[in-house]
């Protein structure tokens, strides 16, 4: 291979490194390990070139849409340039009737959309078993939901989907994920969108983890995602939706930035997008989402997509290879996303996060992935043994927490990372004892390492959360 051929010459060539990659953590043996993070469906770190982009804008940073000065100027022209980017990220600009509104993330653009709805008790809104609890419970406590089961393997077809959009009443949304943080399955979005529309219903794609992986469903009418799903962890989100939706009623939040006139009796609300951004804006956190979105496309979808296949590819078969272990969701496909959740059998999935986590210094998620509906279906879990779990959990006893452990690749992950998981998966189904004693908090269901090495000690514990429950 020639110089010229060497794709890793190339700033943008797959793996590549992100802010914190090479960063060792304590482990149980009193070694440090450079910190593998394989929980890039929960949170993704910085791209270097986002972290870098914030630090240039912070001495322009100023007040936006409120001052006069200079700074205040720049600022602006900067989250005013971080909207139009995010509109042609989503394959539209503010001339076809679109407005994109910045919020925290994902969770607050839906529940900002479905307020700003302005649905009925009775209105009907259809979604889906496999939604992460963002796209369910901000549905429920406004509307009625009608709902689109899945099989064994977690899915569904657009057969499926259209059957319950024509059940009767008419609903006024089909709110659907663009991929499973669970499984990876992406829904025959496509399909999908069009049968909504042939039948008159909007569409709302929750886009929160297809948004780093592939480009955005142009056809949906109204798309959400976070900047921290998209190597952007600056606080940022986004709602795009038909500036009509915005232009009546009542903002979803009220307060400064979103009026024309205040009397202490009176208040005539702005256009949108101001009209839904009360309050002082995030807009560093929005700067930081453009400067993700140009990176990403600068890499360029064929290039994350290739990587998401052989990451994928070995990931699952690495996996598969193990005894005892057991792999939730579908078979995956090319559109499947690079992740991999499984069970263990004869340990629990907290233990099994425990372990990596303490002995080897990975880093996974497990628990039920806010997607409670989905994953206990997955496990195919009897109405009983959910009515135990329920009992439990009511008495604060979460020591049965029925969960699975997922894995999830980020731009970084390698061939070596994968290798690494795979090794430490075959050393903790080995039946060999652990180094140490593992001890469940029933108020938790996480597990702690007996030791008095730096970084676990019983007083470190405090640092981190209990996941299991989420
Ligand atoms: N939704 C995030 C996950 O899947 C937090 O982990």
């Amino acid at each position: 291979m020639n110089e010229d051929d060497d794709v890793s010459a190339s700033p943008h060539a797959l793996p590549m490194a992100l802010v914190g990659d090479g960063e060792s953590v304590p482990c149980v043996d009193g070694v440090a390990r450079p910190y593998l993070n394989l929980d890039a469906a929960a949170s993704t770190s910085a791209l270097p070139e986002v972290a870098r982009r914030a630090m240039e804008f912070l001495p322009s940073y100023a007040s936006v849409h409120r001052g006069a000065g200079y700074r205040s100027r720049q600022a602006t022209a900067a989250y005013e340039e971080a909207r139009q980017a995010a509109l042609a990220f989503a394959g539209r600009s503010d001339r076809d009737g679109d407005v994109a509104i910045f919020c925290r993330n994902t969770t607050e653009a839906i529940n900002h959309l479905a307020y700003r709805l302005r649905l009925e008790p009775r209105d009907v809104v259809v979604t889906t078993v496999i939604e992460h609890h963002a796209n369910l419970l901000p549905w429920a406590r406004l509307c009625d939901r009608r709902f689109v089961e899945c099989g064994v393997s977690g899915t569904f077809t657009a057969d499926d989907v259209t059957e319950v959009l024509d059940a009767a009443p008419r609903p006024k949304l089909l709110a659907i994920s663009g991929a499973s943080n669970v499984t990876g399955w992406r829904p025959p979005l496509e399909e999908i969108i069009e049968a909504a529309h042939a039948r008159g219903v909007p569409v709302l794609v929750d886009a929160a983890q297809l948004a780093p992986h592939a480009p955005m469903p142009t056809t949906a009418d109204y798309l959400a995602w976070s900047g921290h799903k998209m190597y952007a962890p600056f606080g940022a989100g986004v709602l795009i939706g038909p500036r009509s939706t915005f232009a009546e009623g009542h903002p979803f939040l009220a307060g400064g930035g979103a009026v024309d006139l205040v009397d202490l009796d009176e208040v005539i609300w702005t256009e949108p997008p101001d009209r839904e951004e009360a309050g002082s804006p995030n807009v560093l956190g929005a700067v930081a989402l453009a400067a993700a979105i140009r990176e990403l496309l600068a890499i360029g979808w064929p290039a994350i997509a290739a990587h998401d296949h052989q990451t994928r590819t070995a990931l699952r078969t690495g996996l598969a290879g193990i005894p005892g272990l057991r792999m939730l969701g579908p078979p995956a496909t090319n559109d499947t996303l690079a992740l991999a959740t499984f069970v263990v059998e004869g340990i629990p999935h907290a233990l099994v996060a425990a372990r990596l986590s303490a002995e080897f210094g990975i880093g996974v998620r497990h628990g039920c992935f806010c997607a409670h509906p989905y994953l206990l279906r997955l496990l195919g879990l009897s109405p009983a043994e959910v009515a135990a779990y329920r009992e439990a959990v009511l008495a604060g006893d979460r020591r049965t927490i029925p969960g699975a452990v997922r894995a999830s690749a980020s731009l970084s992950t390698s061939p070596e990372d994968i290798d690494r998981l795979i090794s430490a998966m075959t050393a903790i189904t080995s039946g060999d004892p652990p180094p140490v004693d593992y001890h469940q908090d029933p108020g938790t269901g996480d597990y702690w390492p007996a030791t008095d090495q730096p970084g676990w000690t019983a007083q470190e514990r405090g640092v981190g959360a209990p996941c299991a429950r989420r």
